[in-house]
This record gives structure tokens, sequence and C-alpha cells, in this order.
């Protein structure tokens, strides 16, 4: 039996020996760092055997083991070494084998999780990167749509600038040639040639904003304003256009609490829908604006009598250019008005949706409260 005094020489000298190994062996991993797993584990289990065979050395070396113990001890240490550093190696093979799965895996063009047993951390690295994969297709998607928006909304603009630029070319030769010669067909002339001036001016200006929303660049000025004279505002910007079309304009507000926002643009994005609401509302119809706070938000409603929008076309109305078949006819609007609606909306941190209900369909805007 060993007596305990020379026991803790033996732990003391064995770690001793051991610090000295396992400093060397950090600093040539340190050289190592980026070198293969594999070669790094070699590092350690010949680090392990060596720091073992030194301690064994030190300790002999001090008296403490006789020369037939040491020869056996180094045997078995020496062969465990050899078995314990074989395993090292499989395992490096194994992770360098994983990891080349996962980097085909990345190379191909569509990331899908490898399907072979990957270590834990593998496995995280691979469920993160098919979520970031996910992600960037995502963005991607989105990225084409807009794309092709975008190209669509150059290709029917054009062609909605091109038709009243053509009418309007052919009534002002017409009126420089004196083809037209009675007063009447002059006076007409003239008053179609404003009209459709004004037209192209609110298109462009519309393709303005819409460029400044898509751009980020809408630079909104908030201020407290009412809810009632927001309502009272749409209403009274769009009655002479009711009177005209015969239609009934009412405004109501429930509960009149402020909120903050860029009353010049908010105002543009409810004059938008209460003129698609008159313009979709037959003569003797009504359009109804109503004002109310509910579930902790300021909601201004647009309620019309158009006779309801087909359901297919109900998720598509805000998409820029978007018109309904009806709509598609000479004179009638470009399709921005509502793309222009959810923009401002949108910056404002509200929302905006539609549905059918009742006698026609109902536009509804949600804006945060005041703080
Ligand atoms: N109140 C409504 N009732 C029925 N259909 C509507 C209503 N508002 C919009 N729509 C449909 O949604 C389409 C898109 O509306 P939006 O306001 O974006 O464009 P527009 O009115 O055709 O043109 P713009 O507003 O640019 O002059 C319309 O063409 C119409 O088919
Ligand atoms: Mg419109």
């Amino acid at each position: 039996m060993i007596p305990f005094e020379d026991l803790l020489w033996v732990v003391f000298y064995a770690a001793l020996a051991a610090l000295v190994v396992a400093g060397a062996a950090l600093a040539v991993l340190h050289g190592l760092r980026g070198r293969s797993v594999g070669t790094q584990l070699i590092v350690v289990g010949a680090a392990t055997v060596l720091a073992t065979i030194s301690g064994i050395l030190v300790i002999s070396y001090l008296m403490l083991l006789n020369d037939h113990d040491r020869s056996v001890v180094l045997a078995v240490v020496t062969s465990a070494g050899l078995v314990a550093m074989a395993v090292s190696v499989l395992l490096g093979r194994r992770l360098a084998a994983a990891n080349r799965t996962l980097v085909e895996a990345v190379r191909a063009d569509e990331f899908r999780r490898p399907a072979a047993h990957l270590p834990a951390e593998l496995a995280e690295l691979s469920r993160e990167l098919e979520a970031a994969y996910d992600r960037l297709a995502a963005s991607h998607e989105r990225e084409q749509a807009l794309e092709t928006s975008r190209r669509e909304l150059v290709a029917w603009v054009s062609h909605d600038l091109r038709t009243p630029l053509a009418g309007l070319r052919a009534m002002a030769e017409a009126l420089e040639d004196e083809v037209v010669a009675d007063e009447e067909t002059i006076h007409r002339y003239h008053g179609r040639i404003r009209v459709e001036v004004e037209r192209l001016t609110e298109m462009v200006d519309d393709l303005f904003e819409l460029s400044r929303i898509h751009a980020g660049a809408l630079r909104l000025s908030r201020q407290r304003v009412g809810l009632a004279d927001l309502v009272e505002e749409a209403v009274a910007g769009a009655e002479a256009l009711a009177r005209a079309k015969g239609v009934r304009l009412r405004g109501d507000v429930r509960e009149g609490l402020p909120v903050q926002v860029d009353a010049g643009e908010l105002g543009r994005a409810l004059r938008n829908l209460v003129v698609n609401a008159i313009r979709h509302t037959p003569g003797d119809g009504s359009v109804e604006i109503i004002g109310e706070v509910r579930g902790g938000e300021a909601r201004v409603t647009v309620a019309d009598a158009c006779g309801g929008i087909p359901e297919g076309d109900l998720p598509r109305v805000f998409d820029v250019a978007f018109r309904g078949e009806a709509a598609r006819t000479p004179g009638g609007g470009a399709g921005l008005g509502l793309a222009i609606a959810r923009g401002i909306v949108e910056a404002h941190a509200g929302r905006i949706g539609v549905a059918n209900d009742g006698p026609g369909c109902r536009f509804e805007v949600r804006l945060p409260l005041m703080a």
C-alpha cells in the first residue's frame, strides 16, 4: 500500500507533467486552428497519451515506480493510446464527411436539409441554413413580383398616357387646321382638351406619389388631427362629384378621438376610397363614411352600393395597376388609387382592407390611436 504522502507527490508530479504537455498541445492547436477537426483531434489524442507517459516517466525518475511496473504501465498506456488515436481519426473522418454533406447541400441550387444523421451542432447549422434559404427565396419572390408589377405598370401607363395624348393631338390639329369651324364644336373641343389635360396631370401626379411610396421616400409630417376632421374633409372633397352623379354622400363620426397623421397624405388616401365608392355606385345609391374607435384603433370605413366586387378580385384591388374587368374601359382610372391609399396607410403603421357587405363593398382603414 502506497503511503498517503507519496500518493500526494504522485498526483502533484503527474499533474505538473500533464500541464507542461497540455501547454505545448495548446500551442500546437493554436498553430493548427485553421486545419480540419480530424487533425486537431489527433493532436488532442497524442497530447493525452504524452501527458500520461510523461507523468509515468517523472514518477519513475523520482523512484516512486520501479522499473518492472514502469514497463508494464507504459505498455498498457501506449496500446490504449494508439487505440484512442485510431478512434479520434475515425471521429474526425465522420465529422469531415458530415461537413462535406452539408457543403454539398449548400452548393445545390435549392438548399434542402441533408437526410444523413448530422452531429448536433451541424444539424443546428443545417436548420438555420434552411431557414435562411427560405427567407432568401421569399424575398427573391417578392422582388420578382415587384419587378413584374413595375413592368406591367410601365406598359399599362404608357398605353394609358398614349391614348389621351393621341386624342389631344387630334383635337389640337383639328382646331389648328380649322377643320372644325362651328362655335359649338370648338367650345366642346376646348372643354375636352382641358378635361384630358387634368386627367393626365392627375395620372402623372399619382405615378410620382406611387414611386415615392415604393422608394420609401414618403416624408410624413404628422400632426394631431381629430377623426371627425378627417371624415369631414373627405366628405367635403367629394360632395361635388357625388352631387353630379346623384349619389347620396354621408359622413358619420361616432367617437372623435385624435390620431397622429399627415393630414394631407391621409386625406389623399381617403379621397381615393371615396372617389372609387362614388364612381362604382349607381345614381340613386348612397355612400357612407364612418369614423369610429374600435378595438383600440381609429377606423374610417367607406361603404358604398357598388353591388360587390367579385370574390376573386378582392385580394388584388390594392395591387398597382389592377382594375376590374368592367373598369378597363377608355376614360377609366389607371388603377393606382388603391395602391397609393395602401402605401399611405401603411406608412402610418395602419392597415387597409376591403370586404363585400350589404349592397356593395366596405373599405376600412385602421390607424393606431395617439398614445
Ligand atoms: N368602391 C369600389 N367598388 C367597386 N369596385 C372598386 C371600388 N374601389 C375599387 N374598385 C375596383 O378596384 C380597382 C382598382 O381601384 P383603384 O382605385 O386602384 O384604381 P382605379 O379607380 O381604376 O384608377 P385610379 O384610382 O388610379 O384613377 C378598380 O378599377 C375597381 O375595379
Ligand atoms: Mg380609384
